[in-house]
């Protein structure tokens, strides 16, 4: 029997044989010491492609946007990002545990922030009012369909907080995605920000590990977080090799997920299903009467996807699934119709 086509993200790639090599043959080192030489590469090459002057490893998404929030705020200040974010929605409450701040959320379209609206919703400089002191935002946004911020919103954004005298974290668990989809280094989508988060095991394919990108000041108050947290790990580049190895061979790739997703996109839409879109990266999101109910209908037809939300399900390319997978799962949806 098939094994099912696997769409319910990004992050359930295997590690390739070539990726498994790395991996086993990387210099080790303890990095809580920080003499792990693979870790070393791994900062150094993610520090160099966002155009940072330095990076941090850690395990989860998760955590390099809660250290970044943790080393950017105050307990007590607000933070602005928009309804969507995943930082927000999925990262269960950190931000309140972890750094203690207040979160306002901003409708976006897309889950894409406005200048005009993160404007008004700062608060005036009065004791009544918690301070403004963080902008995140996400790039590609997840909710938002995988949308690919305009470099000149991204600007605007940048210059805003500047103006503002707020600190910017991009949540670019998938900038190369964005990358790829609109032409633009990840280093200058990340240039209007004071920090950018990174994940290896989503569509790059690694198996565990995102990265933090900053100043050195920035980074160097990040490591003593991370410490704090348990993020700390001993012969890491083990991990760190997977990662390095896959933003040496797993960026342009993703063009072919982009691609996929498109023609995921247009079956379904031939086939009369109420898809949002076009895609613009590697996520294809349908509205459905009841999520929970196709998930597990899908699921017994042989094609695993993700309820999100309110009458939305969620289906997404990656490095596991070829044309004949896509073919596969629109046949099975035909077959549901
Ligand atoms: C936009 C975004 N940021 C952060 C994360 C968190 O990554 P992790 O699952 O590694 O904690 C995810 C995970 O899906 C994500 O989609």
């Amino acid at each position: 029997m098939l094994s099912p086509v696997d769409l319910r993200s990004d992050t359930v790639t295997q590690p390739t044989a070539a990726m498994k090599r790395a991996m086993v043959e990387a210099p080790l080192g303890d990095d809580v010491f920080g003499d792990d030489p693979s870790v070393q590469r791994l900062e150094a090459m993610a520090a160099e492609r966002l155009g940072k002057q330095a990076a941090l490893f850690v395990p989860s998404g998760t955590m390099a946007n809660q250290v970044a929030v943790r080393c950017h705020t105050r307990p007590g200040d607000l933070v602005i990002m928009a309804e969507a974010a995943h930082i927000y929605q999925y990262e269960g409450g950190a931000p309140a545990m972890i750094s203690g701040v207040l979160i306002r959320l901003l409708p976006a379209e897309r889950g894409l922030l406005e200048p005009a609206a993160v404007r008004a919703a700062i608060p005036p400089d009065d004791i009544h009012f918690a301070p403004a002191s963080l902008l995140c935002v996400e790039n590609t946004s997840n909710r938002g369909g995988g949308s690919v911020y305009p470099l000149a919103r991204l600007d605007a954004l940048g210059a805003l907080a500047q103006e503002l005298d707020l600190a910017t974290h991009l949540d670019g668990a998938r900038i190369f995605n964005a990358q790829v989809a609109s032409g633009v280094p990840a280093a200058r989508i990340a240039q209007p920000f004071d920090s950018v988060s990174v994940c290896l095991s989503k569509g790059l394919g690694a198996p565990v590990g995102s990265v933090l990108c900053g100043s050195a000041d920035l980074i160097r108050q990040a490591r003593r977080v991370r410490k704090q947290l348990g993020g700390g790990m001993r012969q890491a580049g083990i991990l760190a090799a997977a990662g390095v190895y896959a933003l040496e061979f797993h960026v342009e790739r993703m063009a072919d997920d982009h691609a996929r997703a498109q023609r995921l996109w247009q079956g379904l839409a031939d086939g009369g299903w109420r898809v949002e879109g076009p895609p613009e990266t590697n996520m294809v999101y349908a509205q459905v009467d009841d999520p929970m109910g196709m998930v597990s209908r899908l699921a017994a037809a042989g094609l695993l996807c993700a309820a999100v939300g309110p009458g939305r399900i969620r289906l997404v390319t990656h490095l596991g699934v070829d044309d004949a997978g896509i073919e596969r799962a629109l046949s099975i949806f035909a077959s549901l119709a």
